[in-house]
């Protein structure tokens, strides 16, 4: 799906949604925050950056038309049910699995080359952060906001009245993926773009290799929530506003 309808003055967050295919693959390429900060307009984005933002939508434009139809991801389509059941499946479950096999990997490689490697030591505090901020936050998305998001589907006054209040919650959630896009932002910066050290052991390699691969997964986790659940919500609860 191409961007013709979008312009520079277009927010970030709205090519990601659009075409999440090209969009999230440029702005990673760019290190353009789409999903914390997505409501940047993109020459606002572009100017912060040095970027030309002519050239960024053209880049854009160029990317999308030479893709492949049966690549697309639609999620903007899916119903809130099923995004956040995309969501439990595809990034929660996997966060759960890959955040202590991340410590145990850590803190094998920081035995072995802490001293060679004093970065590792601040890395692995990093990581540490990171779990200790992400797990509780996994856990109050399926306890609270999703079931909280779910039942306004069903109707009646409980589900009109939760609908008034669900600014709140989602602002604390939207709050927290600001800390974690800044953890993230610091395991990058101490691992230098992830570029793998010369003298790195298997473990060191895929160590690195399983964080970049988190801060992907991250990212578009992220996207999922903001952009598109939180913001579809966010959106419902306007119109209401103005109804009433
Ligand atoms: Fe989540
Ligand atoms: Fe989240």
């Amino acid at each position: 799906m191409n961007f013709q309808n979008l312009t520079i003055q277009s927010e970030v967050r709205n090519f990601a949604t659009l075409n999440p295919q090209i969009a999230i693959k440029t702005f990673k390429k760019l290190n353009i925050d789409f999903c914390c900060r997505g409501t940047k307009p993109l020459n606002v984005v572009c100017s912060e950056k040095g970027l030309d933002p002519n050239e960024v939508l053209n880049q854009l434009n160029r990317s999308s038309s030479n893709e492949t139809f049966s690549n697309q991801k639609n999620w903007n389509s899916l119903s809130s049910q099923e995004l956040i059941e995309n969501i439990l499946v595809n990034h929660h479950q996997k966060m759960k699995d890959l955040l202590p096999e991340l410590t145990q990997m850590m803190t094998k490689v920081l035995k072995a080359h802490g001293q060679k490697h004093p970065e590792l030591h601040d890395l692995s505090k990093e990581l540490k952060a990171l779990r200790d901020e992400l797990e509780p936050h996994l856990m109050k998305e399926e306890a609270i906001l999703f079931p909280m998001i779910q039942n306004l589907e069903n109707d009646g006054f409980a589900a009109k009245k939760a609908l008034k209040n669900m600014h709140i919650p989602i602002k604390v959630m939207t709050e927290q993926h600001e800390d974690l896009g800044n953890l993230l932002r610091g395991i990058r910066k101490l691992t230098g773009n992830f570029s793998i050290p010369d003298d790195a052991c298997n473990t060191l390699t895929y160590l690195y290799k399983k964080l970049e691969a988190l801060e992907n997964d991250l990212l578009i986790h992220t996207h999922k929530e903001n952009n598109i659940l939180f913001s579809k919500v966010l959106i419902r609860q306007k119109i209401a506003t103005q109804i009433s």
